[in-house]
Formats: C-alpha cells, structure tokens, sequence
C-alpha cells in the first residue's frame, strides 16, 4: 500500500475491519449517465471508448461525483471490458444498447488464435488514467482500480454483446470444455497482469466483477468460476505490487458461495442487494470485510424512504468494523442525482450517531424533512 497518508482513510480502515468514524460509502457506477456533467464530457469524447481510451477525460469524469458528494473512494473511469477489446474483439457502445464486439468467440480455433496479452503494451491507456488521476486526487481518498473476472468476460466474449442469459457462453462450457478452459487461463492471466499494472500505477485497492456469476449451479461455479479467481488472487499473492493491496470480489448472485470466495484470501466480499449483511457475516464469519448492499432502485424513492431504507441496512450490518456502503448494483442512467447526496449524507449522519450510542428509531428518517 502506499505510505503517503490518505486525507480520508476510512475506507481502506473499513476493508481492513478496523474501527472508523463513520460507515465509508462509494457506489457502483458513481460516475455515469445520471449526471449532467458527465454526459458533457462523453459528448465531448464522441464515444464511451474515446472517453476511456483519453487518460485526461477518465480522470475527469472520475472526479466529477467526488466534487458533489461526499464520497470515501474513487473509483477509475473505465469498463470490464476493456480486457477482451485489447485481445481484439473491437468494443463498441452504441446509445441506448449497452457493449457490441466486431468479432466475438465462436469456436475452440478462435480461442487459441486469441492473441498474447501484455497488459503494459495493450492498455497503457489505462495505467496511464491511473497516474494521472492519483495525481489529481491529492490523496483526498483512495483509488480503486478493478478488472473484469475470467467467467463474466468469457460471457461476453462468446455471445458478442449483452446478453438475458448468455446461452452461447454456457453451451461452449458443455460442447467445448477444454476450448472454456484455455479461454478461462488466458483470461486469469490477462486478469492478474492488468491489476498489477493498475497497481504499479497507483491504484490504492482492487476489485474484480464477476457480474454473471449468478448463471452458473455449484459445480461449474467451482469449476469456472472460482478455479479462476483463485488463480488471481494467488497471482495477486505472490507479486509485491499487490501482495498488500486489499482485494474486494463482487460475484453478483453468488449468494450459495459466500463462505468459497472469502476462503480465496481476498479482503472484501462485494454484496448485491438480495440477503442481509448480517446473514452473510455469519456465513463469512471474521474473513472477510462486506461491501453494499442498498437495492439500487431505493434511489427511485423519496427522500424519507432513501433514509429509512439506509438505516435498516445499518442497523443490520450493525457495528462490528468491516462494512463499506455501496448499492448491490450500479447507478441507473435516469436516477435524480440528488438522491445520491440524501443518501451518502445519511449514511454518514447515521453511523456517526450509531458509534456515539444513540438510539435510531424510524422517525429519524422523516426528521430533517419536517
Ligand atoms: O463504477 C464506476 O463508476 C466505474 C466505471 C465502470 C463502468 N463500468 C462505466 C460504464 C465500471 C466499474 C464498469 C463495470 C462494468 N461494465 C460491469 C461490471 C459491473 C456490472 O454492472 O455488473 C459490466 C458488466 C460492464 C459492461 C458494460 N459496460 C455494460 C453492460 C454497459 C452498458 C450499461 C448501460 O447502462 O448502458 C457498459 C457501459 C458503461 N460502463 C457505462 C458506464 C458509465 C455507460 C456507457 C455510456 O456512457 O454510454
């Protein structure tokens, strides 16, 4: 980890299970189509991958929610599927219809032409937006740097785009096993050697999505899914880089596997919003920190449901060290940038008077709106 102090550290106390002042909060797609100066910045960039692909840009729509809100983490302007676009399948965004691949995977012949990845060569775009926006952060809080994991990139790359299923990606797994194991390695390895080098560039924590781990049952999630994490973190492990760097999962809909991501050795597990904190800390016991896990679409509420819906979640997650406030998924491009600052302010607020000892009952929800 860096030594230079952080003027905000809360965040990386929480991921440690240290005691903090408050509960931090950062939240999934802070930056995004919901705010107005964003969509500015895209416009000027032409597309989302020029907005990516320009160091200068990224780490100004990387800024843009840190200068309205009073978040404890920053996290890089870029996309999971970075990855597959530097192994040249040719990532487009086109409004209003989510990522689409030129070429996709179709074969076992198109996965071993797939080319050699050098993270440095490939994306120094990437390491570059890093630098550039640790430098203009001043240390005002930690850098998140993250990746896509091997099983959610495969799913795109095999089925070309977005996908309800990803029926193409599962059917590989079973007329091409040894093809989905090939493709899964190159993707460790492409994955490890892309967080090194976010980490070389100042990334202060890592996060790896695996946003599609939900689709898979037990044992292919063993077998595709965490056989490949783990190859990551031991990866992660075994660098100086990143040895010390807290390392957060979020393996969306993986409800059943708690317990075998935190027994990986990473620091954090990412939660989406369908269980209660305090369950998972059960299942989790003292391993690992827990991230989220507000349902995303409280935003769609009023002021006083955002609040209330805020200190349930706090109350559940009680106040053991080890929680960092995030949605269990990302902003929604029609979500009222103001509800952002009801609820970062609130989570601040209510942590704070929940260390002190008070006692918070639902009124205090309604209270500032009286
Ligand atoms: O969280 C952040 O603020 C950091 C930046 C970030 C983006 N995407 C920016 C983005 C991160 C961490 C991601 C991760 C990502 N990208 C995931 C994993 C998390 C998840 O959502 O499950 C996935 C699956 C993707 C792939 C992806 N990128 C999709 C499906 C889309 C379309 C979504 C949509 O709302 O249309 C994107 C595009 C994207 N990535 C946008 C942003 C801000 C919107 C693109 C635009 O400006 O047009």
């Amino acid at each position: 980890m860096k030594t230079d102090a952080l003027k905000n550290d809360t965040f990386i106390r929480a991921l440690l299970r240290q005691d903090t002042p408050h509960v931090p909060i950062w939240l999934m797609r802070q930056a995004g189509r919901y705010l107005p100066e964003y969509r500015a910045t895209r416009a000027r960039a032409g597309s989302f991958m020029a907005l990516a692909k320009t160091p200068e840009l990224a780490c100004e729509v990387t800024l843009q929610p840190l200068a309205r809100y009073d978040l404890d983490a920053a996290i890089l302007f870029s996309d999971i599927l970075t990855i597959p676009d530097a192994m040249g399948l040719g990532l487009e965004f086109h409004d209003g219809e989510g990522p689409r691949f030129a070429r996709k995977i179709e074969s076992a012949a198109d996965v071993d032409a797939l080319p050699d990845f050098h993270a440095i060569d490939q994306l120094g775009y990437v390491g570059d937006a890093v630098s550039l926006i640790q430098r203009e952060l001043h240390r005002k809080v930690p850098l998140i740097g993250f990746s896509g994991a091997p099983w959610t990139l495969m799913c795109y790359m095999l089925e070309g785009g977005g996908s309800k299923d990803f029926a193409r990606a599962k059917k590989f797994l079973f007329h091409e096993s040894t093809a989905s194991h090939v493709l899964l390695g190159k993707l460790a390895r492409a994955v490890s050697s892309y967080l090194r080098m976010q980490a070389k560039a100042g990334a202060d924590v890592l996060m790896l999505f695996d946003s599609w781990a939900g689709l898979l049952a037990p044992y292919e999630f063993d077998e595709y899914c965490l056989r490949y994490l783990r190859q990551i973190v031991s990866d992660l492990h075994a660098d100086n880089a990143t040895r010390n760097l807290p390392l957060i999962v979020f393996a969306k809909g993986a409800n059943a596997h708690h317990h075998s991501i935190a027994k990986l050795g990473c620091t954090a597990l990412g939660l989406d919003w369908t269980q209660k904190i305090s369950d998972v800390r059960q299942q989790t016991r003292q391993m690992v920190a827990l991230q989220g896990n507000l349902d995303p679409t409280v935003l769609y509420g009023s002021a006083a449901q955002i609040r209330f819906q805020t200190l349930m979640l706090l109350q559940d997650a009680g106040r053991e060290p080890g929680h960092i406030f995030n949605l269990g998924h990302g902003m929604n491009p029609d979500m009222n940038p103001d509800s952002v600052k009801i609820l970062v302010d609130a989570v601040h607020e209510f942590s704070i008077a929940m260390r002190a000892g008070e006692h918070l009952g639902p009124s205090i929800a309604y209270e500032p709106l009286a």
